[in-house]
């Protein structure tokens, strides 16, 4: 029997004196495997800073919109120009890109510790069907990214996944059942973000979800900077040599595993310091709800769209279009000397926690009763990748084509949805086949009269496509996968 009782009053005695003496209101009825999974789970919270961190996030709203005058992002725009004054050439870009890449220093790294809530799905998101024909799971088309990417540049390109503690066995399970989806296992590699501990609203009190445990969520995206040093990710990649993480979602079929393009201007542009880059889609309707890059008292900075004034979402640059459209699509290069420097820097790693209200089932903490709540009653905190971007020392930001790579899957219905990104799969896919001469049917809307979809293992770019074996033309109504 583990000698738990002193460690138990000593822990009781601190827990009161911050207010948070509920979590060992059950300590007694326990089993001692309970007692000893309570009491682990609390040895991990930091009760120092507790207290200031109920204080600054939870009992009170801090206001993390940014501060110093704002600008617009110069660009690197899809059209060769550089916001600013400038051009950029990128035909040079691929090619400073390609050689990092063969030079086998560019690892890819997808953050899929999310709990994909507004999907409704359980489990893992990368084992959701996103493929717009095949229904193909998205770990299967980010794999297929990374085979393909593998083989035109001759490297290897190791593919780290951050999972959460709540989906970290499901996922290892379902690259284990699809033997690695044809990748070498030694070059997939896993781990786990850390988790922050979910709080009563009102009471800013630590939530428990049963007697014995304390109840918690991932620490966000953000926490991808943290876990990538504290799990050994960051030393494995330094012994293969890699220098640069591709950063990606799991939500996005379209999205180009490791873009050339993209690693040749964060190593080598001017407005970039080989820290970390972000790509960005222009966002034309001053409503839509995407955060946008911009600068903050002169720093890169990503800014939430509720935090974008007005007057500034809808100002118009000289040629009409909107002055703030650089709408932040997740997709980021990051140095991997620049993660351990937020990680080893004084003061520890330090992003800010964002607050969000959710209905979080627990036991009240003043009855000790089970509670099912309709409204939300609980606070999560996390942080927020792009929160790094402003503490790179310059960041470059590059535009992308909305319809070439991002068809995100986040909501059941509506935008972002899986029916939206089948619409934008099959955009892609049909312009790419009309530019080998394929006919497409279109609809009166213009949209393609169909659903198309590309494996990376066909086509990285729509060069490929020209190796394929093409039809001349598409059927109306006709569903088909290249
Ligand atoms: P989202 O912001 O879409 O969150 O994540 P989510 O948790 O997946 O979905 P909802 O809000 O519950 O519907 C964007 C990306 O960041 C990852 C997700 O897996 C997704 O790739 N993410 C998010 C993490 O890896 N960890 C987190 O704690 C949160």
């Amino acid at each position: 029997m583990p000698q738990a009782t002193p460690d138990v009053s000593d822990l009781r005695a601190r827990l009161d004196s911050i207010g948070q003496g509920h979590l060992l209101r059950f300590v007694d009825e326990l089993t001692d495997d309970q007692r000893s999974g309570l009491l682990a789970q609390i040895a991990g919270l930091d009760l120092e800073k507790l207290p200031a961190l109920i204080g600054a996030y939870v009992t009170s709203k801090p206001d993390l919109a940014p501060t110093g005058d704002l600008a617009p992002a110069p660009l690197y725009a899809a059209d060769g120009t550089v916001g600013g004054g400038g051009t950029w050439d990128r035909a040079e870009a691929y090619a400073a890109g390609e050689a990092i890449i063969k030079a086998g220093k560019v690892a890819c790294f997808t953050v899929a510790g999310g709990q994909g809530s507004r999907l409704g799905i359980d489990g893992p998101k990368g084992k959701y069907p996103g493929g717009a024909v095949t229904g193909a799971p998205l770990f299967k088309i980010f794999a297929d990214g990374v085979l393909a990417s593998r083989k035109r540049f001759g490297a290897d390109i190791p593919w780290y996944i951050m999972t959460s503690p709540i989906n970290h066995d499901e996922t290892v399970a379902f690259f284990e059942e699809h033997a690695y989806f044809g990748l070498p296992k030694n070059d997939v590699i896993f781990f786990s973000q850390g988790v922050m501990p979910s709080f009563g609203m009102r009471s800013g009190k630590v939530l428990l979800s049963d007697q014995h445990t304390v109840a918690t969520n991932p620490d966000g995206h953000g926490g991808s900077l943290k876990a990538l040093y504290t799990s050994g990710a960051i030393d494995d990649m330094k012994k293969r040599g890699i220098e640069q993480i591709s950063y990606f979602q799991v939500d996005n079929p379209l999205v180009r595993a490791v873009d050339p393009v993209f690693i040749g201007l964060h190593t080598t542009a001017p407005h970039s310091s080989g820290q970390m880059s972000t790509k960005v889609v222009r966002k034309t309707d001053p409503e839509e709800k995407v955060g946008v890059l911009a600068l903050a008292g002169g720093k890169m900075t990503a800014i939430e769209y509720s935090d974008l004034p007005e007057d500034l979402a809808n100002e118009l640059a000289p040629d009409d279009t909107l002055a703030y459209s650089a709408g932040n699509i997740a997709i980021h290069a990051i140095s991997v000397a620049f993660v351990e420097q937020l990680n080893t820097s004084a003061g520890g790693f330090a992003l800010p926690f964002h607050r969000a209200e959710k209905k979080i089932p627990c036991l009240d903490p003043a009855s000790g009763e089970p509670v099912d709540p309709v409204e939300p009653n609980g606070i999560k905190l996390e942080t927020f990748v792009f929160d790094a971007i402003p503490l790179a020392e310059r960041s470059l930001v590059l535009e992308t084509l909305r319809v070439e790579e991002f068809a995100p899957i986040k909501n059941a219905q509506g935008n972002d949805s899986p029916e939206s990104s089948r619409m934008l799969q099959t955009e892609r896919a049909a312009r790419w086949l009309r530019a080998c001469g394929v006919k497409v049917p279109l609809r009166k809307d213009g949209a393609p009269d169909c659903t198309l979809e590309i494996t990376p293992l066909t086509a990285l770019d729509p060069e490929d496509l020209k190796h394929a074996q093409l039809p001349e033309k598409i059927e109306p109504g006709a569903k088909m996968a290249f």
